[in-house]
């Protein structure tokens, strides 16, 4: 749906907008990046990765990574990475290029064709005004009352976080967006009201609301407190087309342009609203569902260091021994906040003030120590099977460190900050990691990084006809010049794969007229992830980039050179492969006249 629309902008307006962004600069933006022969590379935005595997190319304008797949155009890049729609990043890089957009040419029937997803980010936004207004009214005073009085938010962060009211009567916002236009359909996909035979109500009723924004500023949900006790004490909104818990964090939209090399994370709405109140304003959580994968490679983008600040009880540890492993999996170093003796930052803030709390960032706890902190819990050091016990599980866990110099540093340390005698605890490390094929740390061995060590493993590159398929259309796309010496030779239908032919069409149809466009192949599945990636993949082979990623900095003269002979092999691999599938036709039809012309051609390849 969302594609059709998007097409209503003729095609050289894209084609304009496009041309005017080169997409290593608008990426570079965003990402770290470094020329390597004629392609770019940085550490993909799109997963967690030490070392690039993000290819950015300038002759195809289009990005890649050898590690996750994401990969597209430089529209496709900001769908992706700040989760805009088509129009929305066609605006932002005509904007970018100072590019005045015609009005898009849709069925002009009072915009509502504006798609589904900006029109359902309109109506939360006239949602949150709506509750903020009431806020403010004299049926908000409860609400006010409420925030100020009990949870002691001044005007200011009142009006930074939008927050809001919904007053008693159930139906206010219904009303009121009906009234605005907007039909049942739409309004039953906000997931702000729900539409039931016996009629429709809202979502929230006399709680005190808190907008939901993405990192764009854009409210996407709710959450609603009850202002006493009552059931549930936050009810949020149900995840929409607009609304993705695992992608989302609260207050994002601020602590990304906090300036601190760090973010913090906590529990809560509240968390963060006072952190912020009190200046901390590079907290974040996430809301209504566990810390997970995805948020970890959202909060990547912005740092490498996140100070867990969630609560101090039960649940709170779970939630932070659940995190650390997942931010570890990212790549981002993650320390632990000691709020003792409060629940959460709220209350610290309260007692305590932000000196005390930001003493307590100093001094966050390294993650590995929290865990055997935690882990420590666990045993009965008073009795020696509970001290041995509590010994060889804290060894179990230092073999987790597969580096031998890292693991002695961790070995010391623990063994000093809980009193075990360190040469003990050594041997019982060394002992352990025998069986798991770890060097022992006296042996001070450099030894291969995981990640080297999964390099080296893969196969040499696969010689499927498949690949060299992608090899070719790669390089077509690269050099386009390459086309002149494989024209006539193979034809789009000599391709053994519907996708790989439809590409093979347009690139050759590109260079026929002399304007191939490689990035503007994307648009046609902008909105269709697993074709676009295929496409991507299809486009950006791996043995020119195998070069690229190996360290040597060659010049692209030789790049040149091994471009035009891998793709002079791919070529005579392809035709191979046609001429053999025509000449199984020419035995089974009984065309001898056929079937000798073939030989000879195949004769003059091999
Ligand atoms: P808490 O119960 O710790 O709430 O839940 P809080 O943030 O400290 O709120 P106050 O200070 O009592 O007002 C932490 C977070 O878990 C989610 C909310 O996002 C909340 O901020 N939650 C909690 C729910 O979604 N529903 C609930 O019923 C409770
Ligand atoms: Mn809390």
């Amino acid at each position: 749906m969302e594609a059709q629309i998007d097409l209503y902008y003729p095609e050289e307006v894209i084609e304009r907008v496009r041309d005017a962004n080169d997409i290593v600069e608008v990426i570079g933006q965003y990402v770290q990046l470094k020329k390597k022969g004629g392609t770019y590379f940085g550490l993909c935005p799109f997963h967690g990765e030490k070392t690039p595997s993000f290819s950015v190319s300038p002759a195809k304008q289009m990005y890649y990574c050898f590690g996750c797949g994401a990969g597209g155009n430089v529209f496709t890049f900001l769908m992706e990475y700040e989760n805009y729609s088509f129009s929305e990043a066609l605006k932002y890089l005509a904007q970018r290029a100072n590019i005045s957009l015609p009005e898009s040419s849709g069925p002009s029937d009072g915009g509502y064709n504006a798609g589904l997803k900006e029109k359902l980010l309109e109506i939360h936004k006239k949602a949150a005004v709506f509750y903020h207004e009431k806020l403010k009214s004299e049926k908000g005073m409860q609400g006010l009352e409420y925030f100020k009085g009990k949870r002691g938010l001044s005007d200011r962060t009142i009006v930074h976080f939008g927050l809001g009211y919904s007053g008693k009567n159930s139906s206010e916002l219904y009303n009121y967006l009906r009234s605005e236009g907007y039909d049942d359909n739409i309004l039953s996909e906000t997931g702000l009201v729900v539409i039931e035979e016996r009629g429709a109500h809202d979502r929230f009723w006399n709680r005190v609301m808190f907008p939901i924004m993405d990192v764009n500023n854009r409210v996407v949900g709710f959450g609603g407190r009850v202002m006493g006790d009552g059931e549930p004490k936050y009810l949020n909104s149900p995840e929409t087309k607009i609304f993705d818990k695992s992608k989302n964090l609260y207050g994002l939209n601020y602590a990304r342009k906090s300036r601190k090399d760090h973010i913090l994370l906590c529990e809560g709405y509240m968390d963060v609203i006072a952190l912020h109140q009190y200046g901390f304003t590079n907290a974040v959580a996430s809301l209504g569902t566990a810390f997970n994968e995805k948020h970890a490679r959202l909060l990547k983008r912005y740092t490498n260091k996140v100070i867990l600040t969630q609560d101090s009880d039960e649940a709170g540890i779970r939630a932070k021994l659940r995190a650390l492993p997942i931010l570890k999996e990212a790549g981002i170093s993650a320390r632990v906040l000691d709020m003792s003796p409060y629940k959460d930052p709220d209350e610290f803030l309260k007692a305590l003030g932000p000196e005390a709390f930001n003493d307590r960032i100093m001094n966050a706890k390294n993650a590995f120590m929290y865990e055997i902190d935690i882990l420590k819990r666990g045993y009965d050091l008073t009795d020696p099977e509970g001290k041995t016990d509590f010994y060889n599980a804290v060894a179990e866990k230092l073999c987790g460190f597969t580096e031998a110099l890292e693991r002695d540093n961790y070995t010391q340390t623990v063994a000093k900050e809980h009193f075990i005698p360190y040469e003990a605890l050594k041997r019982l490390v060394n002992q352990k990691g025998l069986t798991k094929g770890l060097t022992p740390s006296t042996a001070m061995n450099p030894a291969r990084t995981h990640e080297q060590g999964l390099r080296n493993a893969k196969p040499k590159g696969d010689t499927g006809l498949l690949k060299s398929e992608r090899i070719l259309l790669t390089g077509i796309c690269e050099r386009p010049e390459i086309y002149q010496s494989i024209k006539g030779l193979v034809e789009p239908e000599d391709f053994s794969d519907d996708l790989y032919k439809e590409l093979a069409y347009a690139i050759f149809e590109g260079c026929e007229k002399g304007n191939l466009k490689t990035a503007a192949l994307i648009d046609k599945y902008s909105s269709d992830e697993d074709t676009r990636k295929r496409v991507a993949a299809i486009l950006n082979a791996k043995p020119f980039m195998a070069k690229e990623l190996s360290e040597s900095e060659d010049s692209e003269d030789d790049e040149d050179s091994s471009m035009h002979k891998s793709t002079e092999d791919a070529l005579k691999r392809i035709r191979l492969n046609a001429l053999e599938k025509k000449m199984e036709k020419a035995v089974e039809s009984g065309d001898a006249a056929l079937l000798q012309r073939l030989i000879e051609e195949k004769n003059g390849i091999i």
